[in-house]
């Protein structure tokens, strides 16, 4: 939901400000603008579009200046437009700013200040901010910043320079992600570490409430009332390397390929072949006194929600807790029955997303004890949970989520594991079999990988049908949500994920002759139940597509095309089953010409309500 850049140096800020909003565009590509300070003037250039439309613009009109902003924007308040896109000014354009979040109280503020006299242009909720700052102005940008700060209801992050104080840019936070890197000669601030990683390793992660003045060779950063506080400076440990195309044509059929190296690193990360119990040192897990919980509460949204579905099954299969599965944007808002016996479980890729944070939050703040599955460290929820425990699936840049998706249900499944052993409920002679078919997992997601012609296949024939139905039982039930998803988020044809026996219950009056309907039905528990759905369909002339187990002559018989996948315990085979969803979405995308990377009206990372 935005992404904020600000460089203050020796350097010419243009081209570092355009790299840090490259590396930030999965957060929001509506429009762009970037600010430069000059001696005493500040030169804007904003358009409308990707990225790629500032980029040309500013090849013809090239502002000159070390110290300047960023900003790309998904759009909250106001239609995309060169006047709402940032950076906003004030009325004399003496301030520049950028924001990342919502301000909830801009309506009033807005009538406070145009009593006041204050011209507004835009229709964005950003514009009172800068007029917040000229009103409070009286020579010191910082406190401008933090008396402003004491008026605003909502989540932030901004980053503002000014006319008047050059080698200057002030940053805040509250509730949306900032970060500062911490240069030779240089700082910089930005929604996330990528985009400071080119200049240095060294980062702040700014505290909601906080604010900070950056100079070319100085950091000051003040808590809302106005005390110094001591920057934590940390040094990060990403690869710019992995967050590049590397020869593939889009972000997300890297991420989809890279799936089986990822699982083959967890495990010898989290079972090393010599070790007979799972590795989650790092996680701090006795801090959740794991002893006395009888129940365990997962939020998320999207994706990751999909993915703690998936461990629901494996939770209550492994170790025998009862578990509740919540959007993030439903628990924050309800009644959650909370007891000292419960364990919260937040999922989320990005560690940033605003209703998950938001959940993490209100769990604690009724008594439990938060653990996190996070993909992003020193993220916002990593840093507020009691433990996390990291996915590892490496940078996920492509907007819609597929190797993080993969990484948690793993994450999940050896979560249930340990669970299990450690209640006394799974022997290790159980242990050791699952343990034994998981590490065939890799190759076996390789070989779907290999038999990707037969989804693009598939692809082809379906790409034309305006309407697609996902059904699923059991453990591949989550998996019918999560293929619709990727589908309609990716190449806006509407699709519907179901659980295969409430088809009956309702979506079954859909079915008719040019409906496609996938059908995930590998082998295991629930197979025949998916067989008598299928039929169902056929009844009704449907038309099926199946994802089944190698070797699987009935379905053969039965559907309109079939994609195998290698046989697995029950419990893994959403591991395997998923790919193909994936890769369906991916092709049935570029096949009708969309951007599969940066789909419309979406963001990476949603840290808005
Ligand atoms: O970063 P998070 O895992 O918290 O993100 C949650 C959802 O916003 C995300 O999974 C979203 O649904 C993706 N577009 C799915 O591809």
């Amino acid at each position: 939901m935005c992404g904020i850049v600000g460089y203050v140096g020796k350097e010419q800020a243009t081209p570092i400000i355009i790299e840090g909003l490259r590396r930030l565009e999965y957060r929001g590509y509506d429009s762009a603008g970037i600010a430069l300070l000059n001696a005493s003037s500040i030169h804007v250039v904003k358009e409308v579009g990707k990225l790629s439309a500032l980029r040309s613009r500013l090849q013809k009109e090239s502002p000159v200046g070390t110290t300047g902003i960023g900003h790309t924007r998904w759009a909250t308040h106001g239609v995309p437009s060169e006047v709402n896109a940032h950076p906003h000014h004030d009325c004399t354009r003496s301030f520049m700013l950028v924001h990342n979040g919502i301000i909830e109280n801009y309506t009033e503020l807005r009538q406070e200040l145009l009593d006041k006299g204050h011209r507004f242009v835009s229709e964005t909720d950003t514009e009172v901010v800068v007029h917040l700052i000229e009103e409070n102005y009286s020579g010191d940008l910082l406190r401008a910043m933090l008396s402003s700060m004491r008026r605003l209801k909502g989540a932030y992050a901004f980053a503002v320079i000014a006319a008047h104080e050059p080698d200057t840019i002030v940053a805040a936070r509250c509730g949306s992600p900032l970060v500062v890197g911490v240069g030779n000669g240089c700082n910089l601030v930005a929604s996330d570490a990528s985009a400071v990683l080119s200049h240095t390793r060294r980062v702040v992660y700014l505290e909601d409430n906080h604010a900070v003045r950056l100079g070319r060779d100085n950091l000051v950063v003040c808590d809302i009332a106005g005390n110094e506080v001591e920057p934590n400076v940390k040094e990060i440990t990403l690869n710019l390397s992995d967050m590049e195309k590397a020869g593939h044509p889009h972000f997300m059929i890297k991420e989809i390929f890279e799936q089986p190296s990822l699982v083959a690193d967890v495990l010898m990360r989290r079972i090393p072949p010599t070790s007979r119990e799972i590795d989650f040192q790092e996680a701090r897990l006795q801090t959740l006194g794991l002893d006395r919980i009888r129940r365990v509460m997962m939020v998320s949204c999207g994706t990751a929600c999909h993915a703690s579905m998936v461990g629901k099954y494996y939770i209550e299969e492994f170790a025998r807790l009862p578990v509740e599965v919540d959007v993030a944007s439903e628990f924050r808002y309800r009644n959650p029955v909370i007891t000292d016996d419960t364990l919260v479980i937040a999922i989320s890729q990005s560690g940033e997303t605003a209703d998950t944070l938001a959940g993490v939050r209100e769990a604690r703040r009724r008594g439990a004890k938060v653990l996190s599955l996070i993909n992003v460290e020193g993220s916002s929820i990593d840093r507020e949970s009691d433990a996390t425990l990291y996915v590892y699936a490496g940078p996920e840049i492509a907007v819609a989520s597929t190797k993080a998706y993969t990484a948690q249900i793993l994450a999940l499944f050896l979560l249930a594991l340990f669970l299990g052993r450690k209640r006394g409920l799974l022997e290790e002679p159980h242990f050791r079999e699952v343990v034994k078919e998981l590490r065939l997992i890799p190759g076996k997601m390789q070989s779907v990988l290999d038999n990707h012609e037969v989804v693009k296949i598939c692809a082809h024939k379906f790409s034309d049908a305006p309407n697609f139905l996902y059904l699923g039982r059991s453990y591949n039930y989550p998996n019918a949500l999560e293929g619709a998803l990727k589908l309609k988020e990716l190449s806006y044809i509407h699709a519907e994920g179901c659980g295969a026996g409430e088809m009956k219950h309702g979506p079954i009056a859909l079915i008719d002759d040019t409906f496609p309907v996938v059908c995930l039905a590998p082998a295991g528990r629930v197979y025949e139940k998916m067989v008598s759905n299928m039929q169902e369909i056929r009844a009704r002339r449907g038309i099926l597509i199946a994802i089944a187990t190698e070797g699987n002559k009935e379905m053969a018989a039965q559907c309109e095309h079939v994609i195998s996948v290698p046989h697995t315990h029950e419990a893994l085979s959403p591991l395997l089953t998923v790919i193909p969803l994936q890769l369906l979405a991916y092709y049935v995308t570029t096949m009708k010409g969309l951007d599969v990377d940066q789909p419309r009206n979406l963001a990476k990372s949603v840290t808005v309500e």
